[in-house]
């Protein structure tokens, strides 16, 4: 039995190589790191290792010397914003560290993770009381500050002054940058998810409720095992609260949003009251010619800024990013949602809920979170940032759930 399933497959392998070995299509990995597909489990392995050594680092470092590290996978490298190189000198000779010091760059930076960190708080409290509109705040560890990202729209409404005014106050000096997030010259080609109307639910799927259009999360159980959609909150709507499979005339009934939170996150359940729909603990990955699903394994989260992490969402597909933040602010003009993950990733509001996920291997994944929103210029296909809701704070909000993985 197991010597077939091998020549099995060594047969569909080398056929791939005849028919596929000119023209195939980048996994999202390979783009992100401009790579070639068949170097991605290199460059997965050297993460990992960036990873581990990152975590032993940050046990060392403390927070008046250091101001901070981040990890680039194509250098192979950890940059440690360093203050005080007396004390770098003497990290670099722990025994714990010694042996990956060739992995290691401490660049001087002249903030501090204390000033940094105290600062950023503050900054986060401002944010609760005045509730800017669109707007976003996190420390980046690669530029050593922190930035308060929001709408060129946007930017001279009352709270967002006010918020602004309260920061300048403060002589905290973050860098602001603006996105122009209302262009909606519409004439942008959304490569939305197509294929024939099946039962099957996987996360990244787009459903619908006649008005609002969100992406599945995952497939959530309760201890009860009652199954559940995930997705997030805001996706629920008080006059359209049934939730549909896309496409838009789908009639593919998934069942109610029974219970939702906007703060402290933006968490919602929709309960499966449809017993042919089949929900399946993978993550949709359409462009792709051989990963078409990928399976989550398990919900171990990225832990180290430059690590990658990837969205599959109803309108953008799989994309990747970098974290640029393990802890970050969205405040929309009505909430605020803090300790979020950051990551820069361009995505479209039918995204919403949507797994952001990292990759194990080439087939299997790991699930981070949900996406949340973010913030984007409509005419560029490229830049953005997301504000990731994670996996513990949802079982930490909703303590009767567990996440299905497969077997
Ligand atoms: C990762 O670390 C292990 C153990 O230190 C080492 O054997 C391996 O070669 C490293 N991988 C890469 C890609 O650097
Ligand atoms: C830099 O680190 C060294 C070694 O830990 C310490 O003795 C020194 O006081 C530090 N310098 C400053 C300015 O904190
Ligand atoms: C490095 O550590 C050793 C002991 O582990 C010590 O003898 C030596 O002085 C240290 N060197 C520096 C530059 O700190
Ligand atoms: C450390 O990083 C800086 C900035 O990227 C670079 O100029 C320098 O060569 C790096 N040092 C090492 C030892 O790689
Ligand atoms: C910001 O928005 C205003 C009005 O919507 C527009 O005129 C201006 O060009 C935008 N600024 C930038 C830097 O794009
Ligand atoms: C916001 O106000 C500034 C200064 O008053 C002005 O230059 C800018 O065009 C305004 N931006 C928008 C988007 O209205
Ligand atoms: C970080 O350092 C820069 C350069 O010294 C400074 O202008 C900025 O105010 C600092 N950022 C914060 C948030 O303190
Ligand atoms: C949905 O609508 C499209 C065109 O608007 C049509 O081609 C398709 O057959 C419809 N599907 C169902 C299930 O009604
Ligand atoms: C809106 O986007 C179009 C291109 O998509 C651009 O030509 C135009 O200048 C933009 N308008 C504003 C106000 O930013």
């Amino acid at each position: 039995m197991k010597g077939t399933y091998i020549l099995m497959f060594i047969f569909m392998l080398s056929n791939y190589l005849i028919v596929h070995s000119q023209e195939e299509a980048k996994e999202p990995l390979a783009k992100l790191w401009n790579i070639k597909n068949d170097e991605i489990l290199k460059y997965l392995s050297i993460e990992k290792n960036l990873s581990i050594v990152d975590n032993i680092l940050k046990s060392l470092l403390d927070d008046d010397n250091f101001g901070g590290t981040y990890i680039n996978v194509i250098q192979n490298m950890i940059f440690i914003n360093t203050l005080n190189f007396t004390k770098a000198e003497e990290i670099k000779n722990s025994t714990e560290i010694r042996q990956y010091i060739n992995l290691l760059n401490f660049t001087r930076a002249h903030n501090s993770t204390v000033k940094l960190s105290s600062r950023f708080q503050d900054i986060d409290k401002l944010a609760k009381s005045y509730i800017p509109k669109y707007c976003m705040g996190y420390i980046n560890s690669e530029i050593n500050n922190i930035i308060i990202a929001s709408c060129n729209e946007t930017r001279n409404e009352t709270s967002n002054s006010a918020f602004i005014n309260a920061i300048n106050d403060r002589m905290y000096y973050p860098i602001f940058i603006y996105y122009n997030c209302f262009n909606l010259s519409n004439n942008e080609i959304f490569n939305r998810k197509s294929g024939d109307i099946e039962n099957r639910i996987l996360a990244g799927d787009g459903i619908y409720t006649g008005k609002k259009t969100c992406s599945v999360g995952f497939w959530a159980r309760s201890h009860s095992y009652i199954n559940y959609i995930a997705t997030a909150g805001h996706c629920y709507d008080l006059d359209f609260s049934r939730f549909f499979l896309y496409p838009r005339n789908s009639t593919v009934f998934i069942g109610k949003m029974t219970s939702y939170l906007l703060e402290p996150i933006d968490f919602g359940l929709i309960y499966i009251d449809n017993p042919n729909i089949q929900p399946v603990p993978s993550v949709r990955n359409t462009d792709s010619e051989r990963y078409k699903e990928l399976p989550i394994e398990d919900i171990i989260s990225v832990s180290s800024n430059g690590a990658h992490l990837c969205i599959s969402g109803f309108f953008s597909n799989v994309r990747c990013g970098y974290v640029a933040a393990l802890n970050g602010f969205i405040s929309d003009g009505e909430r605020h949602n803090n300790n979020l993950f950051v990551v820069n990733l361009r995505c479209a509001p039918g995204d919403s809920g949507g797994p952001i996920f990292s990759y194990k291997s080439l087939t299997h994944v790991s699930l981070n979170g949900i996406l949340m929103g973010g913030l984007f210029d409509f005419h560029d296909n490229f830049n953005g940032i997301v504000g990731v809701i994670t996996i513990s704070s949802i079982l930490n909000e909703f303590n009767f759930l567990e996440v299905v993985t497969v077997p």
